[in-house]
């Protein structure tokens, strides 16, 4: 006959009280399958992994009505429920460690006497952006070759490569030993297999020894992070090289040269406006600045990636991996959308832009940064 445990050994396993278990049951969560012969409840193996789940999602914080209605999911099997769990951990625990280090932080600065601003207190609380919208990322984000050679080369005869902001892994070299960082589990879930082993941790605080990578990289994410100069730092710490792919946000900048921000979207500048300029993040670590075209093809599927292709903003996927239509709320960009929309049937588009039709790569504002 299969064993059984006894309600009190599973109480005493689980950490849990025999009065929590008898409620288990009393409102059918978990019911044990028999009886003991003197009359006590006892848990088969099947019982038991039913109860294992119920009391993970109970530390997720889940309630039990919810959690009666994920346990019940006929399509979610055993395994399903594991994978599951571990992924909401692991996001609490990365939330929880995040937690910890805005709590150092803020213990540092009023140790200083520097009074933290509203916004810095409450940031811990709110999710990761790429929480939300990361898991449409690799609809249209991949690696432009041409570019990627580009921050391949100011790698320079670097052996070992820490690619920090390092999402799906686009742009991480395949002939280098990379160690990639990561804080938004969504992401991490999406790198291909036998991509570069990952940590889940913070530009900001970096969880390295001083000088222990030939090269740091960071491509597309410095302008996500809660302080960028902070970040860069800790790139120029661990690494003796850094390369840093990002934009200049200046007003005379690609703002006002790009078509999209300018005549569609201005709200953009508000999102950029207390952001370092490019000149800062350079000087935070001495890098020489140096400007990067985007070829009239690009295949990154970032913002700036479909200047010749207008229509391609139409499409719901090409917005939905670029975080600047999230940042800029919904009505922003249905009114963007609309106007592209009846630009491009009325012809006003091409008019107004003429003169890209005949570029082959446009300066945007794309800078390498090289330290
Ligand atoms: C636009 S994606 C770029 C990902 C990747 N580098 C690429 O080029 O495909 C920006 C990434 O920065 C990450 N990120 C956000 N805040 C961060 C921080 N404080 N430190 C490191 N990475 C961060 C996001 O989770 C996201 O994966």
């Amino acid at each position: 006959m299969e064993e059984h445990l006894t309600v009190g050994r599973v109480a005493e396993l689980a950490g849990v009280s025999v009065r929590t278990l008898h409620h288990y049951d009393a409102v059918g969560l978990v019911r044990p399958s028999a009886r003991t012969a003197a009359g006590y409840r006892a848990y088969s193996a099947g019982d038991v992994e039913r109860l294992r789940d119920v009391l993970g999602y109970r530390r997720l914080g889940f309630g039990l009505r919810e959690i009666a209605e994920l346990v019940d999911e006929p399509a979610t099997d055993a395994v399903a429920h594991l994978r599951r769990l571990r992924g909401l951990l692991l996001d609490q625990r990365d939330r929880a460690a995040a937690m910890v280090t805005a709590i150092d932080r803020e213990l540092e600065s009023r140790a200083m006497g520097i009074r933290t601003t509203p916004e810095e207190q409450l940031r811990m609380f709110g999710p990761q952006l790429y929480e939300v919208i990361g898991s449409d990322y690799l609809a249209t984000r991949r690696t432009e070759p041409r570019i990627a050679a580009r921050v391949w080369e100011a790698l320079g005869d670097a052996r070992t490569v820490l690619n920090v902001g390092a999402g799906t892994g686009s742009y991480e070299p395949s002939d280098r030993d990379v160690t990639a960082v990561e804080p938004s589990a969504v992401m991490r879930a999406q790198r291909p297999p036998g991509a570069a082993r990952c940590v889940a941790a913070e530009a900001e605080a970096l969880p390295f020894e001083d000088q222990s990578f030939d090269a740091a990289m960071a491509f597309s994410t410095v302008h996500h992070w809660h302080d960028p100069i902070a970040g860069l730092r800790e790139m120029r710490r661990v690494a003796r090289r850094v390369v840093v792919f990002t934009h200049d946000d200046s007003a005379s900048g690609w703002l006002h040269r790009f078509w999209l921000t300018r005549d569609y979207l201005p709200e953009v500048a508000g999102l950029v406006a207390d952001r370092p300029s490019v000149d800062q993040l350079a000087g935070a670590i001495g890098a020489r600045i140096e400007p990067v075209l985007i070829p009239w093809d690009c295949a990154g599927g970032f913002f700036e990636a479909y200047w010749r292709r207008p229509e391609a903003y139409l499409e719901e996927p090409v917005r939905r991996a670029v975080s600047v239509w999230t940042r800029v709320g919904p009505e922003a960009e249905q009114r963007a959308v609309d106007m592209l929309r009846d630009d491009l049937s009325s012809g006003r588009w091409a008019e107004r832009n003429r003169e890209l039709i005949a570029l082959d790569a446009a300066e945007l504002g794309l800078r390498l940064l090289v330290a």
